[in-house]
């Protein structure tokens, strides 16, 4: 299944530290969910490289995500906005690869205030790629997008799905400043010859994601005893992908994938938000009852499907830890015996945040 780029009959697509047989990969955003278990999974799988962790520490960045690698001596965290363009030279000269995840990444934050999505997830992602550009070392560079670059689908036509050629249509200004970013990375490319590769990823689900997500956000309600917020009528549909098989993905892309190229990275698990509601319940033991039909989002994209035929074709990615139940199961049950971490990620600003987007309660 492994294919790698002298194989195929190009030269490897992330460079070599000078002098040594190490690779450095400066991950962006690796406090948040995706970027902590991206920081681990290469800390895991991949014993020839270093992880640079650069992350501001916005609400959603948690170093608690991190305590279990904190010693390893190729990890490092560095406390940084992506913003910060001296900030971003200095360290690019100490990285071979970037991988790009640092975002305001909730939609229905971006509802209430854009402005810190258009700062970061735009002019930040510029910020970067003016660093790659002018940097003596920094090769590769990979922007971490998102299926919601591509808007909605309708729920009618079950076989519509996203492809790499669907034309962007953002709906959500967090969709819109991801699609920013996406854009700037590719005219970067095309502009500059860079060495860019994307990938557009659906929801992801797993261990550590901020309980503002409806996953942990409805897990974490019903260990409380509390109802959750279904919003509209539930039928909205998501193409659920465990945060492990994204992570997979990123390096496949990262490794193997084609400079300028974008790649799509699906679960192939699509459900609607009340089938999801009702998994949890079972899992959970509780019923319908617990649901509380709450006002629908502004704009609620109604479906997203992906067409990952390409990643898979090319570089033989799959999904294989996303099928349910087994893994939502084992997602809650993390959930369930980490009631201290998410506990204190809930006493914190979460719960201003939670007052203002569902009233007090
Ligand atoms: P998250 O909110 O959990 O983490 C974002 C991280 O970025 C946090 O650690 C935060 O502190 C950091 N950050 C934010 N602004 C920063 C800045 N200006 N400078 C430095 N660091 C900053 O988000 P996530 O769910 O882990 O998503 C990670 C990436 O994956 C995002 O780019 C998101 O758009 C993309 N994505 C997420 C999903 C999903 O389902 N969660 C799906 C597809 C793509
Ligand atoms: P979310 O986890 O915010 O991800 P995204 O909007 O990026 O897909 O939401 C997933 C789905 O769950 C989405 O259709 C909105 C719905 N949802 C609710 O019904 N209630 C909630 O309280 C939240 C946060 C989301």
């Amino acid at each position: 299944m492994e294919r790698d780029g002298a194989r195929m009959g190009r030269a490897p697509a992330v460079r070599k530290e000078k002098g040594s047989a190490m690779t450095t990969l400066l991950v962006t955003g690796g406090a948040g969910f995706i970027g902590a278990n991206f920081v681990r999974f290469v800390l895991r799988h991949r014993p020839g490289y270093r992880v640079l962790n650069v992350d501001s520490l916005t609400y959603s960045g948690n170093l608690e995500n991190l305590t279990d690698i904190e010693g390893d001596p190729r990890y490092r965290f560095v406390k940084a906005d992506i913003r910060d363009a001296g900030a971003m030279a200095t360290l690019m000269e100490e990285a071979d690869a970037v991988v790009h995840m640092a975002a305001e990444s909730h939609v229905d934050r971006s509802i209430m205030d854009s402005t810190p999505f258009v700062q970061t997830n735009i002019a930040g992602t510029q910020v970067l790629l003016d660093a790659v550009r002018k940097s003596s070392r920094a090769g590769r560079f990979l922007y971490v997008s998102t299926d919601e670059v591509y808007g909605s689908l309708p729920l009618e036509d079950k076989t519509a799905r996203f492809t790499e050629e669907t034309p962007l249509a953002p709906n959500s200004p967090y969709a819109a400043s991801k699609t920013g970013g996406d854009l700037l990375a590719r005219a970067y490319h095309h502009t500059f010859g860079m060495d860019i590769v994307t990938t557009r990823c659906s929801n992801n689900f797993g261990p550590y994601q901020f309980p503002e997500k409806v996953i942990p956000l409805f897990v974490t309600n019903l260990i409380e005893g509390r109802k959750v917020p279904l919003y509209g009528d539930g039928l909205n549909v998501r193409d659920w992908l465990h945060v492990d098989d994204h992570c997979e993905a990123i390096l496949a892309v990262l490794e193997r994938g084609r400079a300028g190229e974008v790649y799509n990275v699906g679960g192939n698990n699509e459900r609607n938000n009340l089938e999801l509601t009702h998994a949890i319940l079972g899992l959970m033991g509780r019923g319908g009852e617990m649901i509380e039909y709450v006002t629908d989002r502004p704009g609620h994209d109604r479906r997203y499907a992906i067409d990952a035929s390409k990643i898979a074709g090319e570089l033989g990615w799959r999904p294989t830890r996303s099928a349910w139940p087994d893994a939502l199961r084992d997602t809650v049950e993390w959930y369930k015996a980490n009631a201290a971490w998410w506990g204190r990620v809930r006493t914190g600003e979460y719960r201003r945040y939670y007052e203002r987007q569902y009233g007090p309660g």
